[in-house]
């Protein structure tokens, strides 16, 4: 007999079910009334006492054995063959909360997307600058009042390593360290010692543009701020330029676009003039060109720079620039748009 609890706890331990069935099945056939077990009893009782001692203890560790096993089988079926159980596959399903962009972002992407269908390339600048590239080589006079405690913040006390206050260093670095012809767009965060408020903010955004090459003219300068301006603020936008001064450019002009409330009639937010500013252009001064190793003579250029803050203020009607670094969800949910 104990040759056969042996073959018998053999098949046991070598059962492995696919389904909840073939588990009721071999427990059927070994547990049932007349199951294999419950035979190796029948044939129990005929044998002698000595040898009772010894093959009931094996046959009720088979019968545990047998009855443990199914169990645990029988619940690790069913956890993972949940579709027989838990799933309802009526249920409607559970959506989940998108994050959305922030405007700024949203304006930098829009802003990039417009100019590098025309062929501009994003490039990359630091934050932290020397005031070479910040300044001087971008023909800024040492007594410039930019240069000045009041806007810069410094971070070395012999004030030649600063926080940039402006993208136009990237163009700096771009015109020493490229050859023409250059098509770039500098994107990132500028810094100015100002008092915040909602029109002035001691961290903002700007993007920078930059264009070398032979030929280049004033007028391509317009047509590319023209098309800008009509992409971001729709078919019917004017643009208006007016003689402006930058260190870097000559001649250097502002740009006003047809107000976005009111077109052009007169409102409060274009405080009945019509227009609103933009942002600063100009062409590349020779001064400048020199100083990168550009010579003056062979190629000319245009730049442009503008404050992201600014254009999205102008594209929402949003009035105070604090909101932008807040983080208040009630605001930054209003932008779910896909950019
Ligand atoms: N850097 C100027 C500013 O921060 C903006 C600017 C003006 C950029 C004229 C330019 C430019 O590239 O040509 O106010």
């Amino acid at each position: 007999m104990i040759q056969r609890i042996k073959e018998l706890q053999k098949l046991v331990e070598e059962f492995s079910p696919v389904n909840i069935a073939e588990i009721e099945e071999f427990r059927l056939k070994f547990l049932s009334k007349k199951g294999l077990i419950t035979e190796l009893f029948n044939d129990f009782r005929t044998l002698n006492p000595e040898e009772k001692k010894i093959v009931g203890v094996e046959i009720n560790k088979l019968k545990q054995f047998t009855t443990d096993k199914l169990n645990e089988l029988k619940s690790s079926l069913v956890v993972s063959d949940n579709s027989e159980v838990e799933l309802d596959l009526s249920r409607p399903g559970d959506s989940f909360k998108l994050g959305t962009r922030h405007p700024i972002s949203i304006v930098r992407n829009e802003i990039i997307s417009i100019f590098t269908r025309l062929g501009f390339v994003v490039g990359d600048g630091a934050e932290i600058e020397n005031d070479d590239h910040n300044f001087s080589k971008l023909n800024f006079p040492d007594d410039h009042p930019a240069r000045d405690m009041q806007d810069t913040f410094f971070i070395s006390s012999d004030m030649n390593v600063l926080l940039r206050t402006h993208t136009s260093s990237v163009q700096a670095h771009e015109m020493s360290e490229l050859k023409p012809p250059i098509r770039s767009l500098a994107p990132g965060r500028v810094y100015r010692n100002e008092a915040i408020s909602a029109r002035a903010h001691c961290l903002f955004h700007q993007i920078e543009g930059l264009y070398v090459d032979k030929n280049v003219s004033f007028a391509d300068l317009k047509q590319t701020l023209d098309y800008f301006a009509k992409e971001m603020f729709g078919e019917k936008t004017k643009i208006r330029l007016r003689p402006s001064y930058f260190p870097f450019t000559e001649p250097s002009a502002e740009v006003d676009v047809s107000c976005t409330l009111c077109g052009g009639k007169g409102c409060n937010v274009c405080k009945e003039t019509g227009w609103l500013e933009i942002l600063g252009c100009g062409m590349v001064d020779p001064n400048v060109f020199e100083t990168a190793g550009i010579d003056p003579n062979v190629y000319s250029g245009f730049a442009f720079g503008m404050g992201i803050e600014r254009i999205t203020m102008l594209k929402y009607g949003i009035k105070d620039l604090r909101l932008f670094f807040e983080n208040d969800l009630r605001f930054l949910e209003q932008f779910n748009t896909a950019y």
